[in-house]
């Protein structure tokens, strides 16, 4: 087995940024491995207009490392009112790759998103024209609607008819966590495609709640029962175009991680690259890790390959502090639960 590995630098099809001081933390956090990052639009006020992902784009930029490449790709967050026109603008400027669906409350800052999906029909058939992607945020928000099922339901109930209504719309499903999810994504055709999490990959629900709850596995969608883990693991090790890594690296402070009410979302980008070149190792599928980190998102998103490389090295265990510090708190970093042994070289 080859104990060095170069590949076409990663990008993270799924990041959230945040703002502020949280954004000046955790953006050396991804930049130090990724060329490109899709980022998430749900800021405390959202990124709704071209102008706003201006500014957000404006703030990376001065927060990045000195001497980072580093291409953040902007999306916008969809509301019951906007405009067709804006979006495609907004498309048309370059700088907004995506427009991101958030149910109404589904998960953090989601309340702006939609309730009635029919209110954003003229935008979704606008952005079938000109073919630019639809990020879905997959699960109802109904309460009768058991949280490990949310997946599945918004499947069948609202993805499926809003794919039939409107043809030729380029959707992600955004962190699939399910069988049905990738079961649905396989057989869907070059339109459609998945991100998967890194620890969706690792962790399912017993993760999270034997032995104790962990409040940093704690995310949205949730991680469900084994079975589901497993379809993730053969999807994203497969090879297959239509899946592709989107961390969802979600930072919260430790004081609202480890809380009563306790924030969704696992903060990964530190570790992303080792912990999946051991998971494809275990899978035998190291020779599929670049199309899944690499590859296969920018085909969908049509982008060049970016030139640049990096290199992972196997060796003793790789250590990783707990936390990063921010002023707005620490900050836990994800934790496997099995031992890193590769390394992304300097
Ligand atoms: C994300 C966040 O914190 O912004 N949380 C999460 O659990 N994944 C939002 C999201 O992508 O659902
Ligand atoms: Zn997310």
């Amino acid at each position: 087995m080859a104990d060095r590995l170069t590949i076409a630098r990663p990008f993270d099809a799924h990041l959230h940024l945040r703002d502020g001081a949280m954004l000046r933390a955790v953006l050396p956090e991804t930049t130090r491995h990724f060329a490109r990052a899709l980022i998430m639009p749900n800021l405390v006020r959202p990124v709704v207009a071209l102008d706003d992902a201006r500014a957000y784009h404006a703030r990376i930029l001065k927060a990045l490392p000195a001497g980072a490449v580093f291409q953040p790709l902007m999306t916008l967050y969809l509301t019951e009112t906007t405009d067709p026109a804006d979006v495609a603008t907004a498309h048309a400027s370059g700088l907004v790759h995506a427009v991101k669906l958030y149910p109404a409350g589904a998960t953090t800052n989601s309340a702006s998103g939609v309730r009635d999906f029919d209110k954003v029909r003229p935008v979704l058939e606008r952005m079938a024209d000109i073919g630019m992607p639809l990020c879905v945020h997959g699960e109802v928000t109904d309460p009768d609607i058991d949280i490990f099922d949310r997946e599945a339901v918004f499947i069948e109930r609202v993805l499926d008819p809003i794919r039939k209504n409107t043809p030729g719309l380029r959707v992600v499903l955004e962190h699939v966590t399910t069988s049905d999810g990738v079961d649905y994504v396989r057989d869907g055709g070059p339109l459609l495609a998945a991100s998967i999490t890194v620890h969706h990959l690792i962790i399912n629900r017993n993760h999270i709640l034997a032995g104790g709850i962990k409040p940093h596995y704690y995310c949205l969608p949730v991680a469900k029962r084994e079975s589901h883990r497993q379809a993730l693991l053969a999807a994203a090790t497969s090879g297959n175009t239509g899946f592709f890594l989107g961390t969802d690296s979600a930072p919260h402070t430790d004081a609202l991680k480890e809380n009563a009410c306790g924030c969704a979302g696992c903060f990964t980008a530190t570790n992303t690259m080792s912990c999946l070149a051991g998971i494809f190792e275990a899978a035998d599928a190291l020779d599929h890790l670049q199309a899944f980190t690499s590859e296969n998102a920018a085909g969908f998103y049509r982008l060049p390959p970016d030139p640049a490389t990096i290199t992972l090295c196997k060796g003793e265990p790789v250590t990783y502090p707990d936390k990063i510090q921010t002023d707005d708190g620490p900050v836990s970093i994800f934790q496997p639960g099995f031992p890193l042994h590769w390394k992304v070289t300097p």
